[in-house]
């Protein structure tokens, strides 16, 4: 060790501003990040971004083991949505034109959301239920991947629910075609569902008590095949305690924003 260390070592108030020191600057960065967001976004909740390569390449590994895919058709997939050029122009236009669209960025950034996308491609649901849709990002997202799908021969339909009578300005032209909004609370929405659920996404009332209550309450409209993706796994344990509960396997995904001060939320994957 050297000398001058090893002083700081013995005087415990050096000692402690040297372990500070060092243990901040795993923060830093983030104050940096956050000083150039403040000047550059314009968004003030449910926040985009880009993942990290690492990031990517476990979503592409998460997505392959649950699916039974391999990487690179999943890998493939991601780069669909990302350089699906008709959508990002789609949701630019739909910002522009909504008084809403001032709280969203330019830039169009999927985040997480990839992984819902690869679902939708690989699954070829008939039927996906997102709750929550706040501007309508996944929204948009989903029946993208569902109009792909028919282009392929494999008809499916989007059902997003969301208690906000504004919510959803993106599921415009020819999105809203295989896709629609069912304004009102999420779980009264559920329960008038008639509908088998291939894919589900929870990203509604983000309280413990709510997820399990939507997963609960869709129960009657699953089966083996269903898949549920929980968006809210970051902060509760609510979807793993569903599935433990009814014999379902559980995988969490750890996203890991890029170039953003957010540290990131996840996807929960529900599936037997
Ligand atoms: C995190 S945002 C959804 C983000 C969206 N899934 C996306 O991909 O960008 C949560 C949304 O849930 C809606 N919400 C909150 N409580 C709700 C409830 N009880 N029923 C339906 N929607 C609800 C909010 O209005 C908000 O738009």
């Amino acid at each position: 060790m050297r000398p001058v260390l090893r002083i700081l070592k013995r005087i415990w108030f050096l000692n402690f501003v040297r372990r500070i020191a060092y243990a901040s600057t795993y923060y830093n960065k983030k104050y940096a990040q956050i000083l150039k967001w403040g000047f550059t976004s314009r968004e003030d909740t449910n926040f985009t971004y880009e993942l990290t390569d690492g990031s990517i390449s476990y979503l592409a590994h998460t997505v392959a083991a649950v699916t039974k895919k391999d990487y690179q058709t999943i890998l493939a997939y991601f780069y669909e949505a990302m350089n699906n050029i008709e959508l990002k122009e789609h949701i630019l236009r739909e910002t522009e034109k909504s008084p809403l669209g001032r709280y969203a960025d330019k830039e169009i950034r999927f985040g997480r959301r990839l992984g819902w996308y690869t679902f939708v491609r690989i699954m070829k649901p008939k039927v996906v239920v997102e709750t929550g849709i706040d501007k309508g990002l996944g929204s948009v997202l989903l029946c993208s991947a569902l109009l792909k799908n028919k282009e392929e021969g494999f008809e499916g339909r989007y059902y997003g629910t969301d208690i906000n009578p504004e919510a959803g300005y993106l599921l415009q032209g020819k999105y809203k075609e295989v896709g629609e909004v069912l304004y009102g609370d999420s779980i009264e929405s559920l329960k008038k569902f008639k509908q088998h659920i291939d894919l589900f996404i929870n990203d509604s009332d983000h309280s413990a008590d709510y997820e399990y209550q939507e997963y609960v309450t869709i129960e009657p409209l699953m089966s083996d095949k269903t898949v549920i993706l929980g968006d809210n796994s970051n902060c509760t344990d609510k979807l793993a305690k569903y599935s433990a509960a009814t014999g379902r396997s559980f995988i969490y995904f750890k996203e890991e924003p890029k170039n953003h001060w957010y540290p990131g939320a996840g996807i929960g994957i529900s599936y037997k």
